[in-house]
């Protein structure tokens, strides 16, 4: 298939784009570069610099005559979306509905969207499935559920057919170590947990310490970017097949601990990760894990590489000092 991967230059997006080659479609990738790397993008890609805000950039991506489009252009951070919405309201569910009417202006009615754990707010009960009730407790989470209610609408009055993928915790990089250029200014647990190793940070801060877990640290279902990535090839595949929409979990069924975490970073960087307890911080739910039977069931989707070991060691390649030293100067 050709395919239109919007935001194919970021974390996620980079190894989409890889897994999609690797299966043999036929890429081009759509990306303002505003979070993400050209270097990133493999050269079987073909690459256009734009966005997905500008009518001029879909045009001239659409001219590549697409059957299917990846989006993952979006801004994903839930600290920023609180207090500044317009930006995500903006880009994130604005982006999407031109790019729905770029998609029916040129006949394409394929489209995989990357949503996120975060449509469902605090769990009321785990594993969460995805007929867990939707709430967000931030307004990025609010924009994805926005976006999959968009897309029902799409499907009802424009035949746009759909896979809405609900991803957890995201981490860990390419294992050919074909992803070079790492995440700057990470906000998330692992990649910081990776920069205190390397001595790019003194320390990390964990939020709280008293959460009704093994070791009174949250919990978090992690899952290798790369088999996020395979979930995405498996749903063009599924909607090749099928007329139906779908909206499914990406998860391991498990979790780790935030201590779990830098106890495993430890023996694979086997440099000191100094630590220190700080306050609880806000909206985060003690435990996070993924009911990913639907994936399974449906796409025949499961995680392969997602052991926290294999996370952190496919981390450590791509940020380990004289990788990310050299890459940063270029
Ligand atoms: N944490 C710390 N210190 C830090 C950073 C994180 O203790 O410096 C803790 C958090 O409190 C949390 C865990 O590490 O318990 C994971 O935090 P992240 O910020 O890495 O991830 P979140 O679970 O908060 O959120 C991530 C994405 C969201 C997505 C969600 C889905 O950032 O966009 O996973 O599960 F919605």
């Amino acid at each position: 298939m050709n395919v239109l991967v919007t935001g194919g230059a970021g974390y996620i997006g980079s190894h989409v784009v890889l897994d999609l080659l690797d299966s043999g479609h036929r890429v081009t990738v759509l990306d303002d570069l505003s979070l993400g790397f050209e270097k990133n993008v493999d050269v079987r890609a073909e690459f256009i610099k734009g966005s997905i805000l500008c009518e001029e950039d879909l045009k001239t991506a659409f001219s590549t005559e697409p059957t299917a489009v990846v989006h993952l252009a979006a801004w994903k951070a839930a600290g920023e979306s609180m207090v500044d919405p317009e930006k995500y309201s903006t880009n994130n569910i604005v982006g999407t509905l031109k790019l729905l009417k770029a998609m029916a202006g040129s006949g394409v009615q394929k489209m995989i969207f990357s949503s996120s754990a975060a449509v469902y707010g605090y769990p009321e009960y785990l594993p969460v499935d995805e007929k867990h009730p939707t709430d967000p407790i931030n307004y990025y989470g609010y924009t994805k559920l926005a976006i999959e209610e968009n897309l029902r609408w799409y499907s009802r009055l424009k035949g746009i057919s759909f896979v809405a993928l609900r991803y957890f915790n995201a981490a860990g990089y390419d294992s050919k170590n074909r992803v070079t250029v790492p995440e700057q200014n990470p906000q998330n647990l692992l990649p910081i947990v990776m920069e205190v190793s390397t001595g790019k940070r003194d320390k990390i801060e964990i939020f709280g310490d008293d959460y009704n877990t093994a070791d009174g640290t949250c919990l978090r279902d992690y899952i290798h970017v790369s088999d996020l990535a395979t979930a995405h090839t498996k749903s063009i595949q599924f909607l090749q097949q099928e007329e139906k929409d779908l909206t499914v979990n990406l998860g391991t069924g498990y979790g780790h601990t935030v201590l779990d975490v830098i106890r495993e970073a430890k023996i694979i960087t086997q440099h000191p990760i100094p630590y220190e307890f700080v306050e609880r911080r806000a909206g985060d739910p003690e435990k996070l894990i993924a009911s990913f039977e639907m994936a399974a069931d449906i796409l025949k989707w499961s995680p392969i590489q997602s052991d926290l070991n294999q996370i952190l060691q496919t981390m450590w390649e791509v940020l380990h000092p004289n990788t990310t030293k050299s890459e940063l100067i270029q």
